[in-house]
């Protein structure tokens, strides 16, 4: 898609019914990501999301049996040897991921190597790494901003470049950098909060409908508010029983 200049549209969903919806929608990636940990299961963070938990999930987004490629997140601490990397991966697409993704660059290139020798094609994840939060004081902080950072993400993108990975999550990285990245780089970069210039975009589903409506990230603009709209049918339904 990159390379026929076509835009990539990517999103997660957790379940059945909104897999099918959106295999239905034609888009061509769904992520069942560990989002789900905060969107769907109540947890503060990412860090809690378990393999079991994602197992789960993916086995019923893959129910759908859905045209789109389904990508399965690799969750905090279940990849941080290529040993454990390659067991926690083909656990996933035993439940129905067709790939993985992981979260970072350089330093876990020798885990990315592993999951792709036994065959399983893996995503690449940089910028604001959501696992990360806590290391980083509990703050989803912009990156790229300044030399330095701008440097360590174009050195992680040559590192996943090396690794021909065909695709990598920018997130919250700064137009500029996630630009320079999507024009050096060969894999297509599907941006999130990331500004424009990606090669495709990412949401996590439940912020584009306003369905998780108690935190809205400053970069979405959700085109519906499911939310509100199910606290008002409730309350009609229930007042005229
Ligand atoms: O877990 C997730 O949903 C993600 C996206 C926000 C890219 O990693």
């Amino acid at each position: 898609m990159k390379a026929a200049r076509q835009r990539i549209a990517a999103l997660t969903a957790y379940d059945y019914p909104m897999a099918r919806l959106l295999d239905e929608a034609g888009i061509p990636i769904i992520l069942v990501g560990d989002s789900l940990g905060m969107v769907v299961l109540g947890y503060p963070d990412t860090t809690h999301v378990t393999l079991a938990e994602m197992e789960h999930h993916l086995r019923a987004v893959a129910r759908t049996r859905p045209r789109a490629l389904v990508v399965g997140d690799l969750p905090y601490h279940t990849y941080q040897s290529p040993e454990q990397a390659v067991s926690s991966a083909q656990r996933l697409v035993a439940a129905g991921a067709e790939a993985v993704k992981a979260e970072g660059g350089r330093d876990i290139l020798p885990q990315i190597r592993a999951i792709q020798s036994v065959g399983i094609p893996v995503i690449g994840h940089l910028g604001m790494l959501p696992q990360h939060v806590l290391e980083e004081g509990g703050k989803y902080r912009v990156k790229g901003k300044d030399d330095a950072g701008r440097a360590k993400l174009l050195d992680d993108a040559a590192a996943l470049a090396e690794a021909d990975l065909p695709a990598v999550v920018l997130e919250l990285v700064t137009p500029p950098v996630a630009r320079e990245i999507t024009a050096q780089f060969p894999f297509a970069t599907i941006g999130i909060g990331s500004g424009p210039d990606c090669d495709g975009q990412i949401l996590v589903t439940h912020d584009l409908l306003g369905a998780f409506p108690w935190f809205t990230p400053k970069f979405v603009q959700p085109k519906l508010t499911l939310g509100e709209d199910v606290r008002r049918v409730v309350r009609e339904w229930a007042a005229n029983l």
